[in-house]
């Protein structure tokens, strides 16, 4: 399906979404979940669209974007590598199994590779301290990772 084509039935689906919210305002967060759900991301044609759609100032939209730091302005890779640098997982070596991703994706944590396949994030404590150091990727969790894990973990995300 064309990219536009994409946009336009996300934008469609965006603006029913919207549309069962009488109280726009408390529903900000919701609407920006679902948005970055649909687009993977939000960019400032989407942002500008809910402003003008929940009749609500752009600021305060981008306010809240940059506020909370689930949102994401830049587009993110198919396979969200996120590792967690909490104090259990980095006491049992997370630095080195993320050093490991940086090295074999070719990029640097917070950064998304050129054909948009991997992103690699740090993340504080995600409570699973006992599973330490712990790596989500999507929504799959792998416990106890370590830098030779790394290699498995990419060749199984790509299949
Ligand atoms: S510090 Fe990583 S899960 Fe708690």
């Amino acid at each position: 399906m064309a990219e536009t084509q994409m946009s336009a039935d996300g934008l469609k689906s965006l603006a029913r979404y919207m549309d069962q919210f009488e109280d726009k305002e408390s529903a900000i967060i919701k609407v920006l979940y679902e948005a970055q759900h649909i687009f993977g991301y939000l960019s400032n044609d989407v942002m500008l669209f809910i402003a003008e759609k929940m009749d609500i100032p752009a600021a305060k939209i981008f306010g809240v974007v940059s506020f909370y730091s689930y949102f994401t302005t830049t587009p993110r890779g198919r396979c969200q590598i996120k590792a967690c640098m909490g104090t259990a997982c980095f006491v049992r070596g997370s630095e080195k199994v993320v050093s490991e991703f940086e090295k074999q994706l070719n990029i640097k944590r917070g950064q998304t590779s050129d054909d948009l396949k991997y992103s690699l994030d740090v993340l504080r404590c995600v409570g699973a301290c006992g599973l330490a150091p712990v790596i989500v990727v999507n929504d799959k969790v792998y416990g106890k990772a370590t830098a030779a894990d790394v290699s498995k973990i990419i060749n199984e995300i790509q299949g």
